[in-house]
């Protein structure tokens, strides 16, 4: 639903940001249909981009004028996660979920609380964000694709890169051809793995995965996708395989088809509650390694500069990903899409 609310002025270490382009993503559905909780009412929109609009009081990372990527966890610096460099796990920002790092909102609509969805909220035109959830990158890229800097690349480029650390040569299978899993395919080409399996249930999702580095594909709607791995990578199972859609069927299935010593990545995030049996006596004796990568393990501050870099040396086709753009007023029709099966990632523009 589309509706006016008020937005506080930024305080302290806040910025008012102009948004220029939301990403619509999967999580944000999470949140819609109840499989994840968040306090409501809430301004959902976690993938965004804008420009500096304002700042609050005390403001040194960024200025008014400045494009920047949105992060859904605003890193403290200060907290053991942070300090252990896991800045994608930031304490602070955990406690304080859906509220601003001070645990309160500068949304609100007829005297009531309205929270902020990963601090930033921006299916909408303006956002109210810390400032270490804004990272300035001025390089002009197209608000679409900074947008998408802001989730789908990090977590699935991040998930080969920083969790998996995918080697050259080897196998991979990604379970799961969406926004992120495409991403997943694209960090796995980047570090030169052999072999790239796109796993989806749908074929129009598994063609289009080959535009961005898959080397076969495997519709586990037509036969088991374990049986199918295995036989394209003669028996062992691959390397490394992704979970990227979010159910405890495609973790299962993620684990079975990891070849001996290989390392399970689960990305997608399953409906709360949900469990997923593995075989216990296969972990040990094929000596698997099963982990799960948050925001692909990437630290928003350093890792999105980057992720930008790729982009414009050519090294992430970030251009034939945002296939679709919607306004403001359209975002049911964009998750409408999404529920269709469209391939690749839509944006919602503002200008
Ligand atoms: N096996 C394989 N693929 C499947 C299956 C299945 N059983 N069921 C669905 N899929 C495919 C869909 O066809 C779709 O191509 O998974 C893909 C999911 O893609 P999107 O809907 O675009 O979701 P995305 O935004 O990529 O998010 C994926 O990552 O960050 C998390 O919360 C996010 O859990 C979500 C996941
Ligand atoms: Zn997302």
């Amino acid at each position: 639903m589309v509706e006016d609310v008020d937005l506080d002025e930024p305080k302290a270490g806040e910025v008012l940001v102009k948004i220029g382009a939301a990403g619509v993503c999967r999580s944000d559905r999470h949140f819609m249909h109840g499989d994840a909780n968040i306090a409501l009412p809430a301004v959902l929109g976690h993938e965004g981009a804008g420009t500096v609009e304002k700042v609050g009081p005390g403001v040194t990372l960024t200025k008014p004028g400045d494009q920047v990527i949105l992060s859904f966890v605003p890193a403290c610096g200060r907290c053991k996660s942070c300090l252990e460099g896991n800045s994608n796990l930031c304490d602070l920002h955990m406690a304080t979920g859906p509220f601003m790092l001070d645990g309160t909102t500068r949304l609100h609509k007829g005297g009531k609380d309205i929270h902020h969805m990963g601090k930033v909220a921006c299916f909408a035109e303006y956002a109210v964000v810390p400032e270490t959830g804004c990272i300035p990158t001025n390089s002009g890229i197209s608000m679409d694709k900074a947008a998408m800097i802001g989730c789908c690349v990090p977590t699935g480029v991040g998930a080969t890169m920083f969790s998996a650390k995918v080697q050259p040569g080897s196998t991979v299978a990604v379970v799961g051809c969406g926004g992120v899993g495409l991403n997943v395919i694209m960090g796995a080409k980047l570090l030169n793995a052999s072999q790239i399996i796109a796993v989806d249930i749908r074929e129009s999702q598994l063609e289009f995965a080959m535009k961005f580095g898959a080397t076969h594909s495997v519709n586990a709607a037509d036969r088991d996708p374990v049986a199918q791995v295995k036989e394209l990578t003669g028996g062992r199972g691959a390397d490394y395989t992704f979970e990227v859609f979010g159910s405890a069927e495609t973790v299962k299935a993620s684990y079975d088809m990891c070849a001996k010593s290989g390392t399970v990545t689960v990305v997608g995030i399953a409906p709360m509650g949900a469990e997923a049996s593995i075989n216990a006596v296969d972990l040990v004796r094929n000596e698997k390694t099963l982990r799960g990568t948050y925001y692909g393990s990437a630290r928003g501050r350093t890792d999105m500069p980057t992720m930008v870099d790729l982009y414009l040396s050519g090294r992430l086709n970030l251009d034939d990903l945002v296939v679709r753009h919607y306004s403001l007023d359209q975002i049911n029709e964009a998750y409408g899409d999404m529920d269709e099966g469209e391939v690749g990632r839509g944006a919602i523009m503002f200008n």
